[in-house]
């Protein structure tokens, strides 16, 4: 009798409240594409960019410490900005395996921009941070950082992913709200600080008219992951990965196609 030696390989487990953390996950797996892989939406807290600092520092950590005790991930990576500028730091105080948050990518905006005015679009919550304060302050000083809470531009990319066109009147509400800002006209750099806003990235720049640069912290947080797990073997081939929501189980149909590109065969609710 042959006794087989069982492989196991604890997954990556990334969260958010929908799909906007595909965007991370995506970055990922072209670095690490047989990782196993947990993906956590909180679809019954979503939006978190309208809820309150007090509701969200109290929830996140909860719902993650229940994540990391079932699931037992070697790794979770916020792929939340609101989640992570308000977050992070108790998530990490009360977990004991790594954690990566998404932080608004200012400082490589502050570096590539040439006009020296940028644009942060990102959730209301996450606009307001003192967080975000910390990183105009420490990587932007001497550029106009111009910021706009695009709420509904989540919802545009939950529709693009569920195949639908995205409501041209938000990407163009989202746009004016940078450009008609005093010196908007002269943004050529675009931080999307909301890991749904690269998914319709496409739209927004056609909304811009010029040609913009977008950016986002998706690759330096892959970069990060692979860091903080060089010592793993990942399995040669990759396995079905685990769509975890704290939703109606049902809601997640018209994404199955979506969640399919990314390995997510196995759909369950918390
Ligand atoms: N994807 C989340 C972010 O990066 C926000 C979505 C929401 O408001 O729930 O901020």
């Amino acid at each position: 009798m042959t006794v087989e030696t069982l492989k196991t390989t604890a997954p990556l487990l990334f969260f958010d409240t929908g799909m906007g953390g595909l965007s991370i996950l995506r970055e990922a797996q072209k670095l690490l594409p047989t990782a196993p892989v947990i993906y956590a939406a909180d679809y019954a807290g979503m939006p978190y960019g309208m809820k309150s600092e007090e509701e969200l520092s109290t929830r996140i950590p909860l719902l993650l410490g229940r994540l990391v005790e079932r699931f037992k991930p070697q790794l979770v990576t916020i792929a939340c900005n609101t989640a992570s500028t308000i977050a992070l730091d108790v998530v990490r105080s009360v977990l004991d395996i790594p954690v990566v948050g998404t932080v608004p990518a200012v400082k490589p905006a502050s570096l590539i921009t040439k006009t020296g005015v940028i644009g942060l679009l990102g959730t209301r919550a996450t606009i307001r941070q003192p967080y975000v304060d910390r990183l105009s302050s420490e990587f932007a000083a001497d550029k106009k950082l111009l910021r706009f809470g695009a709420p509904d531009l989540v919802h545009a990319a939950e529709s693009k992913l569920r195949g639908e066109k995205p409501d041209p009147e938000i990407i163009d509400a989202a746009v004016a709200g940078l450009s008609e800002q005093k010196h908007g006209e002269e943004i050529d750099t675009v931080i999307l600080a909301c890991t749904h806003f690269p998914l319709v990235q496409e739209e927004l720049q056609k909304s811009f008219v010029r040609d913009i640069q977008f950016i986002d912290g998706s690759q330096g947080i892959a970069r990060r992951i692979v860091d903080l797990t060089s010592d793993i073997m990942w399995p040669e081939t990759p396995e079905s990965g685990l769509f975890v929501t704290t939703g109606a189980l049902d809601q997640l149909s018209p994404y199955h196609s979506t969640l399919k590109e990314f390995g997510l065969t196995n759909w369950e609710a918390l």
